[in-house]
């Protein structure tokens, strides 16, 4: 077995500036992703924890161009909807005038899906709280967009999708839920500070604000 790496003071900084500097891509460069690069971050996820060492990531590439003009027609329907549903005018134009995903620019387009019938890890850790095994598919996605990151490419989340449509749309199995629509290329611009900060919409907040003691 090699010996445990010593990170050091300079790679604990970096991490910090990694962790600040990830960010949610939405205009991306149109360069495309090496095919090695891609299964380099296919393979950091893989690392992700899982519950019973479960992996229940599914991650499926789009690579059809129809199939993605389906999802980005699917996806903008979606953000109409919700913007039109909001109650207060000025929300709702802010809204519109967001940039809520790059499916139809971005070089890659992954699928990423939940396999809540796997049975790898034997069902360990998830008899009581099922959502698990889809919060382990977070984890991985989480470790692919900082791996992606540290390799200069932006990964956008797409969340605003009817989840039994992607699923019909990209044909896979009824066990696997649907999780996230990820883009992933080189961002535009790099930024320091969230788009939605950035647009007024919603701030980070502070460090301590989320934290409380018992
Ligand atoms: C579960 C999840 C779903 C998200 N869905 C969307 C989405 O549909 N469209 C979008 O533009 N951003 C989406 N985001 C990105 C968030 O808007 C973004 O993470 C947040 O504004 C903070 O910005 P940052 O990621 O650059 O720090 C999503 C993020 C998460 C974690």
């Amino acid at each position: 077995m090699p010996p445990p790496p010593r990170f050091t003071p300079e790679f604990r900084d970096d991490l910090a500036t990694l962790l600040a500097w990830r960010r949610d891509v939405r205009r991306f460069r149109r360069d495309p992703v090496g095919e090695d690069v891609v299964a380099q971050l296919l393979a950091a996820a893989q690392l992700a924890p899982s519950v019973g060492n479960s992996q229940p990531w599914r991650f499926v590439r789009v690579r059809s161009a129809p199939l993605r003009e389906a999802l980005t027609r699917h996806v903008d329907g979606e953000a109409a909807r919700a913007g039109g549903a909001m109650p207060d005018p000025g929300r709702r134009a802010a809204y519109a005038a967001l940039k809520l995903h790059g499916l139809d620019h971005a070089p890659e387009v992954i699928a990423v899906f939940c396999d809540d019938e796997t049975e790898i890890g034997g069902g360990l850790g998830a008899a009581t709280m099922p959502q698990t095994r889809e919060w382990s598919v977070v984890m991985a996605i989480h470790t692919l967009w900082l791996a992606a990151r540290a390799k200069g490419l932006g990964l956008g989340w797409v969340s605003i999708a009817d989840p039994a449509a992607v699923t019909a749309l990209l044909d896979v199995p009824p066990a696997w839920n649907f999780i996230a629509l990820l883009c992933l290329g080189e961002p535009e611009e790099p930024h320091v500070v969230p788009e939605l900060e950035r647009l007024g919409w919603q701030a980070r907040l502070d460090g301590g604000a989320n934290v409380s003691e018992r």
